[in-house]
C-alpha cells in the first residue's frame, strides 16, 4: 500500500518528508525514500526496510534543499530492495508513483531500444523515462508529463520533481488518489490528506484524469480532456486515514472509488507482472494439487468465494464445494481424499467462518485464510494466508474488500490451474494479463455513475427487486441483490438467471424492477431468453452489460447500464462496480443511514 508525500516549501524537505512518510506507515511498506533538488540538481536516498532504515541514510548523508518528493512502497513489481525502492530517477525527473502500469513492458522494451538505461524492476521507472524523453526534446515539466501520462495504461497516482525547476511539481491520477494540499507560498502532494495533513489542512481531491501542476502558493488543474479545471477547496479535519472521507458523501461510496487502487495492489502481490505468472507465498504445507477444495465465508465474503467455485473449477481443475459458514460448521462435512479449505473474511474474526476453519484443522485439512485484517483470528490461526489489500473498510457493507477477495481469489484459481496442470504456461499468462487490466476496468466502470443515478431513482421506489446472472455472474447477482437489501432496506432476491422458470418467475409485475448481469459472452443468448420471458410479462428490465450485449439485446430493457467490455475471466470483478453504484445511489435517494445501515455490524463476532 504505497504512500506519496511531494513538497514545494521553504523550509528545509527531507525532515518534512521523512514525518509525512511516518503518517503514511499505516498503510503497510516495506521500503522508503526521497528526492530533493539540491541547487538544482536531483538527489535521493532510499533504503529497504523501515524508515527508521532512510532516516540512518539521510543522518549518514543529509540532503539541503527544499523541495523533494518521498515514497513508501509496498513491493509489487520487484522485490522490496534500495535498487526498486523510489523515487526513480533520471538526471532530469525524478518520480514516484502508485498502482500498476499495465503496459510497462511494452514502453520499457522500446525505451531499451531506445538506448535508455534501467537501475530497476519495477514498472514504476518507466514514468521517469517517459517524462525524462519528453524533456530532453525540449519539452517543458507540464507538456513532458502530460504527454507521459497519456501513453501510461493502468491505474496510477505520481508526483514528478524537476531537475533545474525549484517551483514545480507535478502530480497525476488515474484510478488512485492523489491530494493536493495548499499552503500560503508553498504545495504539497500527498496520496491522501494524512500525508499533507502536517503542513496545511486545505486540500483539494484531484479526480480522475487529473494532472496538477503546483508552483508555490499556486495550482493549476488539467483535467482529462485537457482543460484548465478549478477542484473544490475542502478543509481537512485531520484524524487517522481510516475515518477520512475525503470529498465522498459516504464511506461506502469512497470504497467503492478506491477499488481501482485496492485491488491493482492485491493483484500486483500476487502477480509478477514481468514474467506474467502468478507468484503464491509460500503456502506452509497448503498442497494446490489436492483433489478438492472447500470455500467457506458469510455474506459478501461467501459470495466472493461462490465465484470462485467457477474459477477453481474452470481454470483450478479442483473440484470444489463452497459452503455458508453457519451451515458448513454444524453440518459435519465430510472431505475426499486430499482437500485445502479457504476461508474468506474481511475482519479475520467472524464467529462462524473462525469455527468452520478450526473444524477443518481439527479434520486434518490444511487451512488458507484470504482476508484483510492483518493479525486477525484467522490471520494467525490458518496454516497460510492470502491477505487482500483493500486497506481498513469502514462503510459495513462490504464493497472494496469484495473485489480484493476476488482478486486473490483469481490469482489463486491461477495458482492452482498451473500446479495441477490444469493450464499451460501460455493460459496462464494470458489469465495474468487479463487480470492486470482489471483495475483500470473497474476505473473505467465507475464511470457509469450518472446513468445509474437516474435508475437508482426508480429502484428507491419498489417493494421487491429481482437480481438475476447465470455463470460466474449468478453469485454476482446474489451479492448485488444483498447490498440492495442490507443498505436501502428493499426486498431483495437474487437467482440463476435459469430459476426463474422454477418458481421466481411468479413475482414478476410491472412493479418489480428486474436486475440482469449479462456480459456478451458465452451464456448471454441464454440470459437473452430470460429476459424475454420477464419483458413478456411486463417486468421492468435493467440490464447491465457491454456495448456487444447492449446491442445484442435492442430495446427489450427498460435501462441499460453499460460497463466495459473485458475478458471473461476478470468480468466478475468489473461487474461488481455497477452494482454497489446501483445499491449505494438506490440508498443515498432512500436516504438510509449508508454506512451504518440498522441491525448490522462490521464484524459479527457471535453466532
Ligand atoms: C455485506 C457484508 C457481510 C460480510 C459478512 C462476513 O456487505 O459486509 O455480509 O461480508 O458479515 O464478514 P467478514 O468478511 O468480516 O467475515
Amino acid at each position: 500500500m504505497c504512500g506519496i508525500i511531494g513538497i514545494l516549501g521553504q523550509d528545509p524537505a527531507a525532515p518534512r518528508l521523512v514525518e509525512a512518510l511516518k503518517r503514511l506507515e499505516y498503510r503497510g511498506y516495506d521500503s522508503a525514500g526521497v528526492a530533493v533538488l539540491e541547487s538544482g540538481a536531483l538527489a535521493r536516498r532510499r533504503a529497504a526496510g523501515k524508515i527508521r532504515n532512510l532516516e540512518a541514510e539521510l543522518s549518514a548523508s543529509p540532503l539541503a534543499g527544499i523541495s523533494g518528493i518521498g515514497h513508501t512502497r509496498w513491493a509489487t513489481h520487484g522485490a522490496p530492495t534500495t535498487a526498486n525502492a523510489h523515487p526513480h530517477a533520471t538526471d532530469k525527473v525524478a518520480i514516484v508513483h502508485n498502482g500498476i502500469i499495465e503496459n510497462f513492458r511494452k514502453l520499457r522494451e522500446a525505451l531499451v531500444k531506445a538506448g535508455r538505461k534501467f537501475e530497476s524492476e519495477t514498472d514504476s521507472e518507466v514514468i521517469a523515462h517517459l517524462v525524462s524523453a519528453g524533456l530532453e526534446q525540449g519539452q517543458t515539466p507540464e507538456q513532458a508529463v502530460t504527454g507521459a501520462v497519456k501513453q501510461l495504461e493502468g491505474a496510477f497516482a505520481i508526483a514528478c520533481l524537476f531537475a533545474g525547476h525549484e517551483d514545480v511539481l507535478i502530480g497525476a491520477r488515474k484510478g488512485s488518489p492523489l491530494v493536493v494540499g495548499l499552503a500560503d507560498d508553498e504545495a504539497f502532494l500527498g496520496s491522501d490528506a494524512i500525508a499533507v495533513s502536517p503542513f496545511t489542512t486545505r486540500v483539494i481531491y484531484l479526480e480522475e484524469g487529473d494532472v496538477a501542476v503546483l508552483g508555490r502558493g499556486k495550482t493549476k488543474i488539467i483535467d482529462a480532456g485537457d482543460a484548465v479545471v478549478e477542484r473544490p477547496v475542502t478543509v481537512f479535519s485531520g484524524g487517522a486515514a481510516a475515518v477520512e472521507k475525503g470529498n465522498h458523501r459516504h464511506f461506502m461510496q469512497k470504497e467503492i472509488y478506491e477499488q481501482p487502487e485496492t485491488t491493482g495492489r492485491t493483484i500486483a502481490r500476487y502477480v509478477n507482472a514481468f514474467d506474467e505468472r502468478v507468484e503464491m507465498p509460500d503456502l506452509d504445507g497448503v498442497d494446490l494439487t489436492a483433489d478438492s477444495a472447500v470455500l467457506i465465508g458469510c455474506g459478501t465474503a461467501h459470495y466472493a468465494g461462490r465465484v470462485a467455485e467457477y474459477w477453481l473449477e474452470q481454470v483450478g481443475g479442483v473440484a470444489v464445494e463452497t459452503d455458508i459458514a453457519s451451515e458448513f460448521r454444524y453440518r459435519k462435512p465430510a472431505f475426499g481424499k486430499s482437500a485445502f479449505s479457504v476461508f474468506v473474511s474481511q475482519s479475520g474474526e467472524t464467529a462462524d467462518t473462525l469455527a468452520a476453519l478450526r473444524y477443518c484443522k481439527e479434520n486434518g485439512l490444511k487451512t488458507l485464510a484470504v482476508v484483510n485484517v492483518p493479525e486477525s483470528t484467522m490471520w494467525r490461526e490458518a496454516d497460510a494466508r492470502l491477505p487482500t489489500l483493500a486497506g481498513p473498510e469502514i462503510g459495513v457493507a462490504s464493497t472494496k474488500a469484495f473485489t480484493a477477495q476476488l482478486s486473490a481469489l483469481a490469482a489463486l484459481s491461477i495458482a492452482v490451474g498451473r500446479a495441477k496442470n490444469a493450464i499451460s504456461e501460455q493460459e496462464e499468462r494470458r489469465l495474468v494479463r487479463a487480470l492486470m487490466e482489471a483495475p483500470r476496468l473497474i476505473a473505467d466502470a465507475l464511470g457509469a455513475e450518472p446513468q445509474i443515478e437516474k435508475i437508482a431513482q426508480e429502484i428507491s421506489t419498489a417493494r421487491d427487486v429481482l437480481y438475476l446472472g447465470r455463470g460466474v455472474h449468478y453469485p454476482i447477482a446474489l451479492e448485488g441483490a444483498l447490498k440492495l437489501k442490507e443498505i436501502s432496506y428493499i426486498h431483495a432476491e437474487g437467482y440463476a438467471a435459469g430459476e426463474l422458470k422454477h418458481g421466481p418467475i411468479a413475482l414478476i409485475d410491472e412493479e418489480t424492477p428486474v436486475v440482469v448481469v449479462a456480459p456478451h459472452d458465452g451464456l448471454f443468448e441464454k440470459s437473452l431468453s430470460n429476459m424475454q420471458e420477464v419483458h413478456a410479462r411486463g417486468g421492468k428490465l435493467v440490464l447491465i452489460t457491454d456495448e456487444a450485449g447492449a446491442a445484442a439485446a435492442g430495446d427489450i430493457a427498460k435501462h441499460v447500464i453499460i460497463t466495459p467490455t473485458c475478458d471473461p475471466f476478470i468480468a466478475p470483478l468489473v461487474y461488481s462496480v455497477p452494482i454497489q453504484l446501483l445499491a449505494y445511489l438506490t440508498a443515498v435517494h432512500k436516504g438510509t443511514d449508508v454506512d451504518q445501515p440498522r441491525n448490522l455490524a462490521k464484524s459479527v463476532t457471535v453466532e
